[in-house]
Protein backbone atom coordinates (compact mmCIF):
# COMPACT_ATOMS: atom_id res chain seq x y z
CA UNK A 1 0.00 0.00 0.00
CA UNK A 2 1.58 3.24 -1.10
CA UNK A 3 -0.80 5.54 0.56
CA UNK A 4 -0.43 6.58 4.02
CA UNK A 5 -2.93 4.48 5.86
CA UNK A 6 -4.82 6.96 7.71
CA UNK A 7 -5.79 8.33 3.66
CA UNK A 8 -6.96 4.94 2.52
CA UNK A 9 -9.13 4.59 5.88
CA UNK A 10 -10.58 7.44 5.36
CA UNK A 11 -11.40 7.06 1.48
CA UNK A 12 -12.93 3.33 2.57
CA UNK A 13 -14.98 5.18 5.61
CA UNK A 14 -16.50 7.34 3.49
CA UNK A 15 -17.42 4.66 0.68
CA UNK A 16 -20.25 2.68 2.20
CA UNK A 17 -19.59 -1.26 0.90
CA UNK A 18 -23.50 -1.51 0.81
CA UNK A 19 -24.16 1.55 -1.00
CA UNK A 20 -21.17 1.70 -3.55
CA UNK A 21 -21.72 -2.26 -4.59
CA UNK A 22 -25.71 -1.58 -4.86
CA UNK A 23 -24.62 1.20 -7.72
CA UNK A 24 -23.79 -2.04 -9.03
CA UNK A 25 -25.78 -5.34 -8.18
CA UNK A 26 -28.99 -5.86 -6.93
CA UNK A 27 -28.86 -6.66 -3.30
CA UNK A 28 -31.63 -7.30 -1.39
CA UNK A 29 -31.62 -6.99 2.78
CA UNK A 30 -32.04 -10.24 4.58
CA UNK A 31 -31.08 -10.49 8.13
CA UNK A 32 -27.89 -8.43 8.48
CA UNK A 33 -26.66 -8.91 5.09
CA UNK A 34 -27.40 -7.90 2.20
CA UNK A 35 -27.58 -10.86 -1.06
CA UNK A 36 -27.49 -10.16 -4.52
CA UNK A 37 -26.46 -12.45 -7.42
CA UNK A 38 -22.36 -12.79 -7.43
CA UNK A 39 -21.13 -10.60 -10.76
CA UNK A 40 -17.97 -12.83 -10.61
CA UNK A 41 -19.41 -15.97 -11.23
CA UNK A 42 -22.21 -17.28 -12.64
CA UNK A 43 -25.31 -18.05 -10.80
CA UNK A 44 -28.97 -18.37 -10.09
CA UNK A 45 -29.77 -17.89 -6.54
CA UNK A 46 -27.50 -15.63 -4.42
CA UNK A 47 -24.63 -16.41 -2.69
CA UNK A 48 -23.02 -13.00 -2.83
CA UNK A 49 -23.47 -10.95 0.18
CA UNK A 50 -22.54 -7.55 1.45
CA UNK A 51 -21.91 -6.95 5.46
CA UNK A 52 -22.66 -3.08 6.37
CA UNK A 53 -21.14 -3.88 9.73
CA UNK A 54 -18.47 -5.66 8.52
CA UNK A 55 -17.79 -3.40 5.04
CA UNK A 56 -17.13 -6.33 3.51
CA UNK A 57 -18.52 -8.91 0.44
CA UNK A 58 -18.17 -12.58 0.32
CA UNK A 59 -19.45 -15.37 -1.99
CA UNK A 60 -20.36 -18.38 -0.74
CA UNK A 61 -20.39 -19.77 -4.03
CA UNK A 62 -16.85 -18.77 -5.85
CA UNK A 63 -14.87 -17.46 -2.30
CA UNK A 64 -14.45 -14.41 -3.59
CA UNK A 65 -14.36 -11.25 -1.29
CA UNK A 66 -12.94 -8.08 0.44
CA UNK A 67 -13.62 -4.93 1.28
CA UNK A 68 -15.05 -1.86 -0.60
CA UNK A 69 -11.82 -1.37 -2.65
CA UNK A 70 -11.02 -5.43 -3.44
CA UNK A 71 -14.89 -4.78 -4.94
CA UNK A 72 -13.98 -1.87 -7.61
CA UNK A 73 -10.66 -3.31 -8.13
CA UNK A 74 -12.29 -6.91 -9.44
CA UNK A 75 -15.06 -5.32 -11.22
CA UNK A 76 -13.56 -2.40 -12.63
CA UNK A 77 -10.32 -4.19 -13.00
CA UNK A 78 -8.45 -1.78 -11.12
CA UNK A 79 -5.03 -1.86 -9.65
CA UNK A 80 -5.52 -0.76 -5.74
CA UNK A 81 -3.84 2.45 -5.97
CA UNK A 82 -6.37 2.78 -9.10
CA UNK A 83 -9.72 1.66 -6.84
CA UNK A 84 -8.51 3.92 -4.28
CA UNK A 85 -8.31 6.75 -6.75
CA UNK A 86 -11.73 6.43 -7.61
CA UNK A 87 -13.60 5.73 -4.35
CA UNK A 88 -11.52 8.98 -3.09
CA UNK A 89 -13.19 10.68 -5.84
CA UNK A 90 -16.66 9.54 -5.20
CA UNK A 91 -16.37 10.59 -1.59
CA UNK A 92 -14.60 13.82 -2.85
CA UNK A 93 -11.96 12.94 -0.55
CA UNK A 94 -8.02 14.82 -2.17
CA UNK A 95 -5.29 12.43 -2.06
CA UNK A 96 -1.53 13.06 -1.02
CA UNK A 97 0.89 12.80 -4.48
CA UNK A 98 2.72 9.88 -3.02
CA UNK A 99 0.50 7.50 -4.17
CA UNK A 100 2.46 5.17 -5.53
CA UNK A 101 5.82 2.91 -5.63
CA UNK A 102 8.79 3.59 -7.95
CA UNK A 103 7.69 0.71 -10.72
CA UNK A 104 4.29 1.74 -10.15
CA UNK A 105 5.23 5.21 -10.59
CA UNK A 106 6.66 4.64 -13.79
CA UNK A 107 4.09 1.77 -15.59
CA UNK A 108 0.89 4.44 -14.67
CA UNK A 109 2.75 7.36 -16.04
CA UNK A 110 3.79 5.15 -19.08
CA UNK A 111 -0.15 4.44 -18.92
CA UNK A 112 -1.06 8.18 -18.82
CA UNK A 113 1.28 9.03 -21.54
CA UNK A 114 0.06 6.52 -23.82
CA UNK A 115 -3.89 7.67 -23.52
CA UNK A 116 -2.35 11.03 -24.00
CA UNK A 117 -0.69 10.29 -26.98
CA UNK A 118 -3.77 8.59 -28.54
CA UNK A 119 -6.12 11.50 -27.25
CA UNK A 120 -3.72 14.16 -29.08
CA UNK A 121 -3.82 11.68 -32.30
CA UNK A 122 -7.47 11.41 -31.97
CA UNK A 123 -7.78 15.25 -31.98
CA UNK A 124 -5.51 15.28 -35.18
CA UNK A 125 -7.43 13.00 -37.09
CA UNK A 126 -10.58 14.74 -35.75
CA UNK A 127 -9.47 17.85 -37.53
CA UNK A 128 -8.05 16.51 -40.55
CA UNK A 129 -11.67 14.70 -41.49
CA UNK A 130 -12.72 18.41 -41.24
CA UNK A 131 -10.02 20.10 -43.11
CA UNK A 132 -9.52 19.95 -46.96
CA UNK A 133 -7.41 17.12 -46.98
CA UNK A 134 -10.53 15.19 -45.13
CA UNK A 135 -12.52 15.72 -47.96
CA UNK A 136 -12.35 11.71 -49.27
CA UNK A 137 -13.01 11.04 -45.96
CA UNK A 138 -15.90 13.28 -45.32
CA UNK A 139 -17.36 12.15 -48.52
CA UNK A 140 -16.51 8.66 -47.95
CA UNK A 141 -18.67 8.69 -44.58
CA UNK A 142 -21.68 10.82 -46.10
CA UNK A 143 -21.55 8.25 -48.41
CA UNK A 144 -22.28 5.46 -45.64
CA UNK A 145 -25.25 7.91 -44.58
CA UNK A 146 -23.18 8.79 -40.83
CA UNK A 147 -24.18 12.69 -40.25
CA UNK A 148 -22.38 15.12 -38.68
CA UNK A 149 -23.89 14.64 -34.67
CA UNK A 150 -23.17 10.66 -34.94
CA UNK A 151 -19.52 11.65 -36.06
CA UNK A 152 -18.96 13.87 -33.57
CA UNK A 153 -20.13 11.75 -30.57
CA UNK A 154 -17.89 8.89 -32.21
CA UNK A 155 -14.87 11.30 -32.90
CA UNK A 156 -14.20 9.89 -36.13
CA UNK A 157 -11.18 11.24 -38.10
CA UNK A 158 -9.14 10.56 -41.46
CA UNK A 159 -5.16 10.15 -41.41
CA UNK A 160 -4.31 11.92 -44.48
CA UNK A 161 -2.53 10.89 -47.50
CA UNK A 162 1.49 11.22 -46.69
CA UNK A 163 4.22 12.96 -45.38
CA UNK A 164 4.00 11.45 -41.85
CA UNK A 165 2.12 13.95 -40.62
CA UNK A 166 0.79 12.79 -37.95
CA UNK A 167 4.32 12.26 -36.52
CA UNK A 168 5.49 15.50 -37.00
CA UNK A 169 2.42 17.01 -35.28
CA UNK A 170 2.92 14.81 -32.58
CA UNK A 171 6.84 15.63 -32.24
CA UNK A 172 6.06 18.98 -32.59
CA UNK A 173 3.60 18.49 -29.61
CA UNK A 174 6.82 17.13 -27.70
CA UNK A 175 5.84 13.45 -27.93
CA UNK A 176 9.01 10.96 -27.92
CA UNK A 177 9.46 8.72 -31.20
CA UNK A 178 9.56 5.45 -28.76
CA UNK A 179 5.93 6.82 -27.07
CA UNK A 180 4.45 7.31 -30.34
CA UNK A 181 5.59 3.84 -31.71
CA UNK A 182 4.20 2.35 -28.61
CA UNK A 183 1.26 3.61 -28.98
CA UNK A 184 1.09 2.11 -32.65
CA UNK A 185 0.49 5.01 -34.19
CA UNK A 186 3.75 4.67 -35.85
CA UNK A 187 5.86 1.93 -37.62
CA UNK A 188 9.67 1.68 -37.93
CA UNK A 189 11.94 0.87 -40.89
CA UNK A 190 15.93 0.33 -40.92
CA UNK A 191 16.01 2.24 -44.63
CA UNK A 192 13.43 5.31 -43.64
CA UNK A 193 12.68 5.71 -39.91
CA UNK A 194 9.20 6.12 -38.12
CA UNK A 195 6.56 6.08 -40.24
CA UNK A 196 2.64 6.70 -39.83
CA UNK A 197 1.18 3.04 -39.54
CA UNK A 198 -2.59 4.98 -40.37
CA UNK A 199 -2.91 6.94 -43.98
CA UNK A 200 -5.26 7.63 -46.19
CA UNK A 201 -8.08 5.87 -43.66
CA UNK A 202 -11.16 7.11 -42.11
CA UNK A 203 -10.34 6.35 -38.40
CA UNK A 204 -12.05 5.49 -35.74
CA UNK A 205 -11.12 6.16 -31.78
CA UNK A 206 -11.80 2.87 -29.30
CA UNK A 207 -12.95 4.23 -26.58
CA UNK A 208 -12.79 2.37 -22.45
CA UNK A 209 -16.16 2.61 -20.50
CA UNK A 210 -14.30 6.05 -19.45
CA UNK A 211 -14.19 7.42 -22.67
CA UNK A 212 -10.64 7.58 -23.20
CA UNK A 213 -9.05 6.66 -26.28
CA UNK A 214 -7.03 3.41 -26.17
CA UNK A 215 -6.87 2.59 -29.79
CA UNK A 216 -7.66 3.42 -33.20
CA UNK A 217 -9.67 1.30 -36.11
CA UNK A 218 -8.69 2.58 -39.41
CA UNK A 219 -10.41 1.70 -42.82
CA UNK A 220 -9.64 1.78 -46.04
CA UNK A 221 -12.22 4.03 -48.54
CA UNK A 222 -12.65 1.69 -50.93
CA UNK A 223 -11.93 -2.12 -51.86
CA UNK A 224 -7.81 -2.09 -51.25
CA UNK A 225 -6.73 -4.49 -48.00
CA UNK A 226 -6.87 -4.79 -45.50
CA UNK A 227 -10.06 -3.45 -44.83
CA UNK A 228 -9.08 -2.73 -41.32
CA UNK A 229 -6.16 -1.61 -39.85
CA UNK A 230 -6.16 -1.85 -35.96
CA UNK A 231 -3.89 -0.64 -33.44
CA UNK A 232 -1.94 -2.99 -31.67
CA UNK A 233 -2.20 -4.36 -27.93
CA UNK A 234 -0.73 -2.12 -25.54
CA UNK A 235 -0.54 -1.34 -21.72
CA UNK A 236 -3.28 0.64 -22.33
CA UNK A 237 -4.89 -1.50 -24.72
CA UNK A 238 -6.49 -4.76 -24.20
CA UNK A 239 -8.49 -6.59 -27.19
CA UNK A 240 -10.04 -9.08 -25.02
CA UNK A 241 -11.36 -7.14 -22.33
CA UNK A 242 -13.15 -4.11 -24.14
CA UNK A 243 -15.67 -3.16 -26.41
CA UNK A 244 -16.44 -0.81 -28.90
CA UNK A 245 -19.70 0.73 -27.77
CA UNK A 246 -19.29 -0.09 -24.40
CA UNK A 247 -19.18 3.24 -22.81
CA UNK A 248 -22.34 4.26 -24.18
CA UNK A 249 -23.91 1.26 -24.39
CA UNK A 250 -23.62 0.49 -20.52
CA UNK A 251 -25.28 3.58 -19.60
CA UNK A 252 -28.38 3.11 -21.99
CA UNK A 253 -30.62 1.71 -19.84
CA UNK A 254 -32.17 -0.43 -22.69
CA UNK A 255 -32.78 -4.08 -21.31
CA UNK A 256 -30.62 -6.19 -23.75
CA UNK A 257 -27.30 -5.21 -25.38
CA UNK A 258 -26.96 -5.62 -29.53
CA UNK A 259 -23.50 -7.51 -29.89
CA UNK A 260 -22.39 -6.94 -33.27
CA UNK A 261 -19.28 -7.89 -35.41
CA UNK A 262 -18.52 -4.52 -37.26
CA UNK A 263 -17.78 -0.72 -35.92
CA UNK A 264 -19.86 0.63 -38.88
CA UNK A 265 -22.61 -1.74 -37.25
CA UNK A 266 -22.38 -0.47 -33.83
CA UNK A 267 -22.23 3.46 -35.22
CA UNK A 268 -25.22 2.63 -37.86
CA UNK A 269 -27.67 1.01 -34.99
CA UNK A 270 -26.43 3.90 -32.70
CA UNK A 271 -27.47 6.37 -35.24
CA UNK A 272 -30.90 5.35 -35.51
CA UNK A 273 -31.86 5.06 -32.04
CA UNK A 274 -30.06 1.57 -31.00
CA UNK A 275 -27.54 2.62 -28.26
CA UNK A 276 -26.65 -0.22 -26.84
CA UNK A 277 -25.19 -1.50 -29.58
CA UNK A 278 -21.63 -2.93 -29.53
CA UNK A 279 -18.84 -5.07 -30.81
CA UNK A 280 -15.49 -6.57 -30.33
CA UNK A 281 -12.20 -5.18 -31.75
CA UNK A 282 -11.64 -6.93 -34.86
CA UNK A 283 -10.84 -10.05 -33.05
CA UNK A 284 -13.31 -12.76 -31.97
CA UNK A 285 -15.78 -12.19 -29.20
CA UNK A 286 -13.96 -13.33 -25.62
CA UNK A 287 -14.71 -14.40 -22.38
CA UNK A 288 -12.75 -11.26 -20.71
CA UNK A 289 -16.14 -9.29 -22.74
CA UNK A 290 -18.45 -11.62 -21.28
CA UNK A 291 -17.46 -11.12 -18.27
CA UNK A 292 -17.40 -7.59 -18.41
CA UNK A 293 -21.05 -7.81 -20.16
CA UNK A 294 -22.29 -10.35 -17.31
CA UNK A 295 -22.09 -7.32 -14.96
CA UNK A 296 -25.08 -5.52 -16.42
CA UNK A 297 -27.14 -8.28 -16.22
CA UNK A 298 -28.93 -8.00 -19.77
CA UNK A 299 -30.14 -10.27 -22.29
CA UNK A 300 -27.62 -10.25 -25.15
CA UNK A 301 -29.03 -10.15 -28.81
CA UNK A 302 -26.97 -11.03 -31.51
CA UNK A 303 -26.65 -8.98 -34.75
CA UNK A 304 -23.51 -10.54 -36.76
CA UNK A 305 -23.53 -10.98 -40.40
CA UNK A 306 -25.42 -13.23 -42.33
CA UNK A 307 -23.07 -15.42 -44.08
CA UNK A 308 -21.71 -18.55 -43.28
CA UNK A 309 -18.28 -17.04 -41.25
CA UNK A 310 -21.12 -14.50 -39.41
CA UNK A 311 -23.37 -18.35 -38.35
CA UNK A 312 -19.96 -20.08 -36.92
CA UNK A 313 -18.82 -16.79 -35.13
CA UNK A 314 -22.25 -16.35 -33.66
CA UNK A 315 -22.31 -20.24 -32.45
CA UNK A 316 -19.04 -19.36 -30.79
CA UNK A 317 -20.13 -16.40 -28.73
CA UNK A 318 -23.33 -18.10 -28.02
CA UNK A 319 -20.99 -21.06 -25.93
CA UNK A 320 -19.23 -18.31 -24.62
CA UNK A 321 -21.60 -15.85 -23.61
CA UNK A 322 -23.63 -19.31 -22.32
CA UNK A 323 -20.48 -20.16 -19.93
CA UNK A 324 -21.02 -16.42 -18.37
CA UNK A 325 -24.64 -17.25 -17.84
CA UNK A 326 -25.86 -14.78 -20.04
CA UNK A 327 -28.89 -15.10 -21.85
CA UNK A 328 -28.51 -14.99 -25.55
CA UNK A 329 -30.64 -14.26 -28.74
CA UNK A 330 -30.03 -14.21 -32.75
CA UNK A 331 -31.46 -11.34 -34.94
CA UNK A 332 -32.31 -12.24 -38.57
CA UNK A 333 -30.49 -10.38 -40.75
CA UNK A 334 -31.49 -11.31 -43.77
CA UNK A 335 -31.32 -10.54 -46.78
CA UNK A 336 -28.79 -8.73 -45.63
CA UNK A 337 -25.08 -8.49 -45.10
CA UNK A 338 -24.84 -7.32 -41.13
CA UNK A 339 -26.98 -4.72 -39.25
CA UNK A 340 -25.46 -1.43 -40.78
CA UNK A 341 -27.18 -3.03 -44.09
CA UNK A 342 -30.22 -3.78 -42.73
CA UNK A 343 -30.74 -0.53 -41.22
CA UNK A 344 -30.20 1.60 -44.55
CA UNK A 345 -32.23 -0.55 -46.67
CA UNK A 346 -35.29 -1.38 -43.63
CA UNK A 347 -34.73 1.38 -41.22
CA UNK A 348 -35.09 1.37 -37.56
CA UNK A 349 -38.71 -0.16 -37.24
CA UNK A 350 -37.99 -2.54 -39.00
CA UNK A 351 -35.17 -3.73 -37.05
CA UNK A 352 -36.68 -3.44 -33.75
CA UNK A 353 -38.88 -6.01 -34.83
CA UNK A 354 -36.72 -8.10 -36.06
CA UNK A 355 -35.19 -7.64 -32.49
CA UNK A 356 -38.62 -8.78 -30.89
CA UNK A 357 -38.61 -11.76 -33.19
CA UNK A 358 -35.19 -12.65 -32.15
CA UNK A 359 -34.63 -16.73 -31.74
CA UNK A 360 -33.47 -18.26 -29.06
CA UNK A 361 -29.49 -19.53 -28.46
CA UNK A 362 -30.89 -23.07 -28.43
CA UNK A 363 -33.09 -22.90 -31.11
CA UNK A 364 -30.42 -21.16 -33.52
CA UNK A 365 -27.94 -23.77 -32.70
CA UNK A 366 -30.22 -26.58 -33.48
CA UNK A 367 -31.25 -24.70 -36.81
CA UNK A 368 -27.29 -24.47 -37.44
CA UNK A 369 -26.92 -28.40 -36.65
CA UNK A 370 -30.04 -29.67 -38.68
CA UNK A 371 -27.71 -27.98 -41.43
CA UNK A 372 -24.98 -30.57 -41.09
CA UNK A 373 -27.34 -33.48 -41.50
CA UNK A 374 -29.16 -35.22 -44.18
CA UNK A 375 -32.54 -36.49 -42.44
CA UNK A 376 -33.17 -38.82 -45.58
CA UNK A 377 -30.66 -40.57 -44.18
CA UNK A 378 -31.76 -42.71 -41.19
CA UNK A 379 -28.42 -42.96 -39.66
CA UNK A 380 -27.29 -39.09 -40.07
CA UNK A 381 -31.19 -39.06 -39.18
CA UNK A 382 -30.21 -40.33 -35.72
CA UNK A 383 -27.28 -39.15 -34.87
CA UNK A 384 -28.83 -35.56 -34.99
CA UNK A 385 -31.05 -37.12 -32.55
CA UNK A 386 -28.57 -38.06 -30.51
CA UNK A 387 -26.61 -34.84 -30.68
CA UNK A 388 -29.89 -32.92 -29.86
CA UNK A 389 -30.31 -35.20 -26.82
CA UNK A 390 -26.53 -34.34 -25.46
CA UNK A 391 -27.73 -30.50 -25.97
CA UNK A 392 -30.79 -31.15 -23.53
CA UNK A 393 -28.36 -32.69 -21.16
CA UNK A 394 -26.91 -29.23 -20.43
CA UNK A 395 -29.61 -27.58 -18.68
CA UNK A 396 -28.82 -28.22 -15.65
CA UNK A 397 -32.73 -27.56 -14.10
CA UNK A 398 -35.07 -30.36 -14.50
CA UNK A 399 -38.12 -28.39 -15.36
CA UNK A 400 -36.39 -25.99 -18.18
CA UNK A 401 -34.50 -29.21 -19.51
CA UNK A 402 -38.19 -30.65 -19.66
CA UNK A 403 -39.58 -27.63 -21.19
CA UNK A 404 -37.29 -27.75 -24.07
CA UNK A 405 -37.64 -31.46 -23.99
CA UNK A 406 -41.41 -30.84 -25.16
CA UNK A 407 -40.66 -28.30 -27.34
CA UNK A 408 -38.44 -29.93 -29.76
CA UNK A 409 -39.71 -32.96 -29.49
CA UNK A 410 -42.96 -31.18 -31.19
CA UNK A 411 -40.31 -29.47 -33.56
CA UNK A 412 -38.76 -32.64 -34.57
CA UNK A 413 -41.53 -34.71 -34.29
CA UNK A 414 -39.71 -37.13 -32.20
CA UNK A 415 -42.26 -38.57 -29.10
CA UNK A 416 -41.52 -37.12 -25.94
CA UNK A 417 -40.85 -40.14 -24.42
CA UNK A 418 -38.30 -41.90 -26.75
CA UNK A 419 -36.50 -38.21 -26.89
CA UNK A 420 -36.29 -38.54 -22.77
CA UNK A 421 -35.18 -42.09 -22.86
CA UNK A 422 -32.19 -41.07 -25.38
CA UNK A 423 -31.31 -37.80 -22.98
CA UNK A 424 -31.13 -40.75 -19.65
CA UNK A 425 -28.67 -42.78 -22.45
CA UNK A 426 -26.65 -39.83 -23.35
CA UNK A 427 -25.87 -38.14 -20.13
CA UNK A 428 -25.08 -42.25 -18.89
CA UNK A 429 -22.86 -42.53 -21.80
CA UNK A 430 -21.01 -39.19 -20.93
CA UNK A 431 -20.72 -40.15 -17.28
CA UNK A 432 -22.51 -38.07 -15.34
CA UNK A 433 -26.22 -37.78 -14.88
CA UNK A 434 -28.03 -34.58 -16.38
CA UNK A 435 -28.00 -31.38 -14.43
CA UNK A 436 -25.13 -32.63 -11.90
CA UNK A 437 -22.27 -30.79 -14.15
CA UNK A 438 -20.35 -29.22 -11.89
CA UNK A 439 -20.68 -25.27 -12.30
CA UNK A 440 -17.61 -23.58 -13.37
CA UNK A 441 -16.16 -21.22 -10.90
CA UNK A 442 -17.34 -23.10 -7.64
CA UNK A 443 -14.78 -23.93 -4.70
CA UNK A 444 -13.75 -27.77 -4.57
CA UNK A 445 -15.89 -29.31 -1.42
CA UNK A 446 -13.05 -31.80 -1.24
CA UNK A 447 -10.69 -31.00 1.17
CA UNK A 448 -6.85 -32.01 1.35
CA UNK A 449 -5.36 -32.51 4.74
CA UNK A 450 -3.07 -29.07 4.14
CA UNK A 451 -6.57 -27.35 2.97
CA UNK A 452 -8.40 -28.63 6.71
CA UNK A 453 -5.29 -26.90 8.29
CA UNK A 454 -5.68 -23.82 6.36
CA UNK A 455 -9.25 -23.54 7.10
CA UNK A 456 -8.92 -24.01 10.55
CA UNK A 457 -6.69 -20.65 10.77
CA UNK A 458 -9.10 -19.25 8.77
CA UNK A 459 -11.66 -20.53 11.27
CA UNK A 460 -9.81 -18.80 14.35
CA UNK A 461 -9.48 -15.24 12.24
CA UNK A 462 -13.16 -15.72 11.73
CA UNK A 463 -13.79 -15.73 15.31
CA UNK A 464 -11.19 -13.36 16.73
CA UNK A 465 -12.27 -10.82 14.29
CA UNK A 466 -16.44 -11.31 14.68
CA UNK A 467 -16.46 -11.71 18.48
CA UNK A 468 -13.19 -9.14 19.71
CA UNK A 469 -14.28 -10.47 23.36
CA UNK A 470 -12.49 -14.26 22.79
CA UNK A 471 -9.37 -12.69 21.46
CA UNK A 472 -7.78 -12.43 24.95
CA UNK A 473 -8.08 -16.14 25.25
CA UNK A 474 -7.32 -17.24 22.04
CA UNK A 475 -4.18 -14.83 22.66
CA UNK A 476 -3.19 -16.68 25.65
CA UNK A 477 -2.60 -19.82 23.49
CA UNK A 478 -1.80 -18.34 20.05
CA UNK A 479 0.98 -16.18 18.36
CA UNK A 480 1.44 -15.05 15.00
CA UNK A 481 4.10 -17.53 14.72
CA UNK A 482 1.78 -20.21 14.88
CA UNK A 483 0.14 -19.22 11.46
CA UNK A 484 2.10 -21.69 9.00
CA UNK A 485 0.71 -19.87 5.71
CA UNK A 486 3.07 -17.05 4.87
CA UNK A 487 0.23 -14.70 4.09
CA UNK A 488 -1.76 -15.52 7.36
CA UNK A 489 1.40 -15.07 9.71
CA UNK A 490 1.30 -11.60 8.16
CA UNK A 491 -2.59 -10.87 8.96
CA UNK A 492 -1.97 -11.99 12.33
CA UNK A 493 0.64 -10.26 13.17
CA UNK A 494 -1.46 -7.10 11.61
CA UNK A 495 -4.09 -8.52 13.72
CA UNK A 496 -2.82 -8.88 16.84
CA UNK A 497 -1.05 -5.85 17.00
CA UNK A 498 -4.60 -3.74 16.66
CA UNK A 499 -6.63 -6.12 18.61
CA UNK A 500 -4.18 -5.20 21.59
CA UNK A 501 -4.09 -1.44 20.88
CA UNK A 502 -7.90 -1.61 20.87
CA UNK A 503 -9.51 -3.26 18.12
CA UNK A 504 -9.23 -3.24 14.25
CA UNK A 505 -12.32 -3.13 11.29
CA UNK A 506 -12.25 -6.16 9.03
CA UNK A 507 -12.28 -3.80 6.15
CA UNK A 508 -9.47 -2.01 7.13
CA UNK A 509 -7.62 -5.09 7.49
CA UNK A 510 -7.77 -5.44 3.50
CA UNK A 511 -6.62 -2.59 2.93
CA UNK A 512 -3.44 -3.34 4.04
CA UNK A 513 -2.64 -5.66 1.46
CA UNK A 514 -2.74 -4.24 -2.03
CA UNK A 515 -2.91 -7.09 -4.45
CA UNK A 516 -6.09 -8.65 -6.04
CA UNK A 517 -5.24 -12.01 -4.81
CA UNK A 518 -4.30 -11.11 -1.38
CA UNK A 519 -8.07 -9.01 -0.68
CA UNK A 520 -9.74 -12.43 -1.68
CA UNK A 521 -7.41 -14.54 0.74
CA UNK A 522 -7.81 -12.07 3.69
CA UNK A 523 -11.67 -12.08 2.67
CA UNK A 524 -11.89 -15.52 3.34
CA UNK A 525 -9.59 -15.22 6.52
CA UNK A 526 -13.09 -13.34 8.09
CA UNK A 527 -15.34 -15.25 6.49
CA UNK A 528 -15.04 -19.09 7.47
CA UNK A 529 -17.92 -20.32 7.75
CA UNK A 530 -18.77 -21.78 12.26
CA UNK A 531 -20.77 -24.20 12.11
CA UNK A 532 -23.99 -22.98 14.04
CA UNK A 533 -23.36 -23.33 17.93
CA UNK A 534 -25.96 -22.63 20.01
CA UNK A 535 -24.81 -23.13 23.35
CA UNK A 536 -22.24 -21.80 25.65
CA UNK A 537 -20.89 -25.02 26.16
CA UNK A 538 -20.50 -25.63 22.22
CA UNK A 539 -19.25 -22.77 21.30
CA UNK A 540 -16.17 -22.78 24.48
CA UNK A 541 -15.73 -26.42 22.95
CA UNK A 542 -15.42 -25.45 19.62
CA UNK A 543 -12.92 -22.87 20.14
CA UNK A 544 -11.05 -24.89 22.18
CA UNK A 545 -10.76 -27.51 19.42
CA UNK A 546 -9.68 -25.12 16.74
CA UNK A 547 -7.15 -23.56 19.24
CA UNK A 548 -5.87 -27.22 20.16
CA UNK A 549 -5.54 -28.23 16.18
CA UNK A 550 -4.00 -24.82 15.07
CA UNK A 551 -1.40 -25.38 17.86
CA UNK A 552 -0.75 -28.96 17.01
CA UNK A 553 -0.15 -28.01 13.46
CA UNK A 554 2.42 -25.14 14.66
CA UNK A 555 3.76 -27.99 16.62
CA UNK A 556 4.24 -30.27 13.43
CA UNK A 557 5.31 -27.21 11.52
CA UNK A 558 8.11 -26.04 13.18
CA UNK A 559 9.17 -29.46 14.46
CA UNK A 560 9.62 -30.80 10.61
CA UNK A 561 12.17 -27.52 9.97
CA UNK A 562 14.21 -28.18 13.53
CA UNK A 563 17.34 -29.54 12.11
CA UNK A 564 17.71 -26.84 9.30
CA UNK A 565 16.35 -23.46 11.71
CA UNK A 566 17.64 -22.74 15.28
CA UNK A 567 14.59 -20.55 15.58
CA UNK A 568 12.01 -23.70 15.11
CA UNK A 569 13.60 -25.34 18.23
CA UNK A 570 12.61 -22.66 20.63
CA UNK A 571 9.15 -22.39 18.80
CA UNK A 572 8.86 -26.17 19.24
CA UNK A 573 10.06 -25.79 23.10
CA UNK A 574 7.43 -23.03 23.54
CA UNK A 575 4.69 -24.65 21.48
CA UNK A 576 4.75 -27.77 23.34
CA UNK A 577 4.44 -26.40 26.54
CA UNK A 578 1.48 -24.41 25.84
CA UNK A 579 -0.03 -27.40 24.37
CA UNK A 580 0.07 -29.23 27.64
CA UNK A 581 -1.19 -26.12 29.30
CA UNK A 582 -4.36 -25.99 26.67
CA UNK A 583 -4.80 -29.53 27.43
CA UNK A 584 -5.47 -28.83 30.68
CA UNK A 585 -7.18 -26.18 30.54
CA UNK A 586 -11.18 -26.06 30.06
CA UNK A 587 -11.75 -22.40 28.09
CA UNK A 588 -13.95 -19.99 29.26
CA UNK A 589 -15.66 -17.51 26.92
CA UNK A 590 -17.83 -15.44 29.27
CA UNK A 591 -16.27 -15.67 33.04
CA UNK A 592 -17.65 -14.06 35.43
N1 LIG B 1 -11.95 -6.40 -39.09
C1 LIG B 1 -10.60 -6.15 -38.90
N2 LIG B 1 -9.72 -6.28 -39.93
C2 LIG B 1 -10.15 -6.62 -41.16
C3 LIG B 1 -11.51 -6.87 -41.37
C4 LIG B 1 -12.39 -6.74 -40.31
O1 LIG B 1 -10.18 -5.83 -37.81
N3 LIG B 1 -9.27 -6.70 -42.14
C5 LIG B 1 -12.85 -6.25 -37.94
C6 LIG B 1 -13.29 -4.81 -37.74
O2 LIG B 1 -13.44 -4.60 -36.35
C7 LIG B 1 -14.61 -4.78 -38.44
C8 LIG B 1 -15.16 -6.16 -38.13
O3 LIG B 1 -14.03 -6.99 -38.13
O4 LIG B 1 -15.43 -3.75 -37.95
C9 LIG B 1 -16.21 -6.65 -39.08
O5 LIG B 1 -15.69 -6.76 -40.37
P1 LIG B 1 -16.56 -6.47 -41.64
O6 LIG B 1 -17.92 -7.02 -41.47
O7 LIG B 1 -15.77 -6.89 -42.82
O8 LIG B 1 -16.58 -4.90 -41.67
P2 LIG B 1 -17.73 -3.85 -41.36
O9 LIG B 1 -17.59 -3.42 -39.94
O10 LIG B 1 -19.04 -4.34 -41.78
O11 LIG B 1 -17.26 -2.63 -42.22
P3 LIG B 1 -17.88 -2.11 -43.58
O12 LIG B 1 -19.34 -2.03 -43.38
O13 LIG B 1 -17.24 -0.80 -43.73
O14 LIG B 1 -17.47 -3.08 -44.64
MN1 LIG C 1 -20.60 -3.64 -42.90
Amino acid sequence: MYYPEEVVEEVRMKNDIVDVVSGYVHLQKKGSNHFGLCPFHNEKSPSFSVSGSKQMFYCFGCGIGGNVFTFVMEYENYSFTEAVKLLADRAGVSLPETGYSQEEKKKESRKTQLLEVNKEAAKYFYYCLRSPQGETGSQYLQKRQLNEETMKRFGLGFAPVSGNQLIKYLRSKGYRDDLIQEAGLAGFDERYGLYDKFWNRVMFPIQDINHRVIGFGGRVMGEAKPKYLNSPESLIFDKGRNLYGLNFARSSRQNNFILCEGYMDVIALHQAGFPQALASLGTAFTPGQAGLLKRYETEVLLAYDGDGAGMKAALRAISILREAGIGCKVIDMSPYKDPDEFISHQGAEVFRQRMAEAEGSFFFELRMMEKEHDFKDPESKTDFHKRLAGKLCDFEEEVERENYLQAVAEKYHISPESLRKLVISQAARSGIGPAVRPKSGMADKKRTPEENKRRNQRLLFTWMTDEPEAFPIIAKYISPEDFTDELYRQVAVRVFEKMKAGGIHHADLVSMFSEGEEHKEVAALMNERLEALDTVQEKEKALHDIILAVKNESFAYYSERMGENPQAFQQVVKVKKELEELSKTHISLYQG
